[in-house]
């Protein structure tokens, strides 16, 4: 186990997005925009702010795209600067990564995320990494990634970031046990996916964040499936828990599911309410039609 500093994060998106047919037929979810950005420019946004320098995207089918989204293009630059457009071409320079500090590998079949994640372990290599799950979008002054660095840096082993749910939902998550504090976080002293009603630990489920150690890979290259038939992270961090330490932040922002229908619409609100160029007019708009539009009888 090292504590070396965190440089490169990994961005699993080879999922099948079904809950979100027929719009990911051929468009992956991570490209759908919550208001004008697509949700994975959010997801590494936020690992940049926690300094991150190298972004690994772990694709699968019809996600060339985002590819495409990541590079420069070059005629609608050429474009926008002849016809004086300086503004929106700022803010593509602002979301463009330095050249050499992307990469892309293919997660061949989609067998869960575990699998996914085992997918980028040359691009990773021998090093502690951030893994951020794309469909999950996170509002906060401070980024949820940042404030796991900061915990990282005092403690190294692995971090993961830990939200509060109602005590009746825990079954549905993988919840921790909460030990000593320590900086801005605390001491994991149990992790169980899935606890059966009444048996979790707490109400602290995990939110799709985690700084992991590089044995982590070792572990998934073995690791049976799992629930759904699908190869689990959370099974190889139960595993990776028996030899290192695992810590954990109580994130306080808020986190939107953007993969689910309701959670990106949720999003889209929250970050048009976010934005003081929008806030009046989605505030007002959500005021009228919600007393204007009901469902057809
Ligand atoms: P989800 O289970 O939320 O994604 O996986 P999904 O399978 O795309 O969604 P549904 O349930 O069919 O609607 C969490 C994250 O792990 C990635 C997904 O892209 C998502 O970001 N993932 C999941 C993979 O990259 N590969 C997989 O085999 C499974």
């Amino acid at each position: 186990m090292t504590n070396k500093k965190i440089r490169k994060a990994v961005f699993p998106v080879a999922g099948l997005g079904t809950r979100f047919l027929p719009a990911t037929k051929a468009i992956p979810k991570e490209m759908l925009t919550v208001v004008d950005k697509p949700v994975i420019q959010y997801v590494v946004d936020e690992a940049r702010e926690a300094g991150i320098e190298h972004f690994i995207f772990v694709t699968g089918r019809n996600k060339a795209v985002i590819e495409d989204h990541f590079d420069i293009q070059f005629e609608l630059n050429a474009t926008l600067r002849e016809r004086g457009k300086t503004e929106p071409l700022e803010r593509l320079a602002a979301m463009q990564p330095a050249a050499g500090t992307t990469s892309f590998t293919r997660q061949q079949e989609p067998l869960g995320l575990g699998h996914a994640v085992w997918c980028a372990r040359e691009l990773v290599g021998d090093e502690p990494f951030a893994l951020l799950l794309p469909d999950m979008i996170m509002q906060s002054r401070k980024s949820c990634m940042a404030e796991m660095a900061e915990l990282y840096e005092h403690t190294g082993g692995n971090v993961i970031a830990l939200q509060e749910c109602d005590p009746a939902e825990a079954h549905k998550y993988g919840i921790v046990g909460k030990g000593r504090d320590v900086r801005n976080g605390f001491e994991i002293t149990k992790m169980v996916e899935k606890p059966k009603p009444g048996t979790a630990p707490s109400s602290l489920y995990i939110n799709g964040r985690y700084i992991l150690q590089p044995e982590i890979f070792k572990i998934l290259a073995t690791q049976e499936r799992g629930a759904g038939n699908e190869i689990q992270l959370t099974d190889a961090m139960l595993t990776l828990a028996k030899s290192q330490p695992f810590h954990g932040v109580h994130y306080r922002g808020r986190t939107f599911d953007c993969g689910s229908p309701e959670g990106f619409i949720e999003a889209n609100i929250a970050f048009g309410l976010w934005r003081p160029d929008m806030h009046a007019h989605v505030l007002s708009a959500i005021e009228r039609l919600s007393t204007e539009v009901a469902p057809p009888q």
